[in-house]
């Protein structure tokens, strides 16, 4: 018995912020912001929203059109660093909010690997017999974790929430082989001492550097390039594919010229790529779903295709998963 994602959501944030709205509250510029990430805008949360709300939204979309009702589900399962709470876990919260009760819920956290990791987790649970229908979610809110001072990385992150009901299946389609990696060598690359949605762009309440997301961003750039590649090209390795078979990859949206250099290296032409950086930024652990929604709704996918996810995020963590559609 193997594991498919049957259908999936999105929901994000109500305000959209342009490099242009960022530029007139940090020293930056959307020359620089385009040409350096390829981001033009991002979602962003205000005060009194609710990023279990935004979650909510994106796991009723995806169960509709799974035609799957949420008390019929077996287990969620959400990769996210974006709790508001130490515990309960976001996965918690969101089956309160769902009306659900007693089955398993947890958080994964592998920052922006969250949902790839997740999505691991949750295939080999369903190859083991656990469970048969789990939602899977990935959400971030990074940009409530930044300095709006420091404008190398406060320009980066966007947020909101993808989501994806799987069923436990057998047959040919569905998760074909995962692949995950972590270095803690490499953890102060990328930190932050504590998380939860608790300074939005339009509140007074400010994070202090010491509590804000901690980036060195040309060291991540290499280490994100090679790692991305490598974990692809073991991950279609172990499946027996080659790269020229797979459809289309669908990546986390870290920065275009990160994308690009996995491409190049792969020997894949880019628009094999799914990207979407412009309209969203980085949104860590949502942005494989997000993409991955919007893949599907371009018709980007068709049945049967051989679709590569990958992802790369502080930890430093990495990994990829290969799905026949
Ligand atoms: N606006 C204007 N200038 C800026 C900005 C900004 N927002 N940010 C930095 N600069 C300046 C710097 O101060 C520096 O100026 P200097 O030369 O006078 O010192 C100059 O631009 C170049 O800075 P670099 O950091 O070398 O710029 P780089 O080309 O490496 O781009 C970036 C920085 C975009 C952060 C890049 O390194 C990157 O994307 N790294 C990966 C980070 C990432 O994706 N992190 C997310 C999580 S990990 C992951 O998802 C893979």
């Amino acid at each position: 018995m193997g594991s498919r994602i049957v259908a999936t959501g999105r929901a994000l944030p109500r305000t959209s912020v342009t490099n242009h709205d960022l530029a007139r509250i940090v020293d930056t510029s959307d020359e620089w912001v385009r040409t350096r990430t390829g981001i033009e805008r991002r979602y962003v949360m205000a005060t009194g929203e609710s990023l279990v709300d935004i979650a909510a939204e994106a796991s009723t979309t995806a169960l509709a059109r799974a035609g799957i009702k949420p008390d019929e589900l077996d287990a969620i399962i959400v990769g996210t660093v974006s709790s508001e709470y130490g515990f309960p876990s976001f996965a918690c919260q969101l089956q309160h909010r769902l009306g659900l009760d007693s089955i398993p819920a947890f958080d994964v956290a592998a920052a922006c690997s969250g949902f790839v990791y997740a999505l691991s987790v949750a295939d080999n649970a369903m190859r083991a017999g656990d469970y048969a229908r789990v939602l899977l979610v990935g959400t971030d809110a990074l940009s409530t974790m930044v300095d709006w001072n420091d404008r190398a990385v406060s320009v980066l992150f966007g947020d909101g929430a993808g989501a994806a009901v799987m069923v436990s299946e057998p047959g040919p389609r569905g998760v074909l082989a995962s692949l995950l990696r972590s270095s803690g060598e490499y953890w102060h690359l990328l930190s932050v001492r504590s998380t939860g949605v608790r300074a939005t762009l339009d509140s007074e309440a400010r994070r202090s550097p010491e509590d804000a997301i901690k980036m060195k961003g040309p060291e991540l750039f290499k280490l994100a390039v090679r790692s991305i590649a490598d974990v692809t090209l073991k991950v279609a390795e172990r499946a027996g594919v080659r790269m020229e078979d797979i459809a289309l990859v669908v990546p986390h949206q870290a920065n275009i010229r990160i994308l690009n250099a996995v491409a190049d290296r792969l020997g894949l032409p880019r628009d094999r790529l799914f990207t979407n950086i412009d309209h969203y930024g980085n949104t860590s652990a949502a942005s494989v779903p997000i993409a991955l929604d919007e893949a599907l709704e371009a018709r980007r996918i068709r049945d049967n295709d051989l679709v590569m996810l990958n992802a790369c995020g502080g930890g430093l963590t990495w990994g990829a998963n290969l799905l026949r559609w």
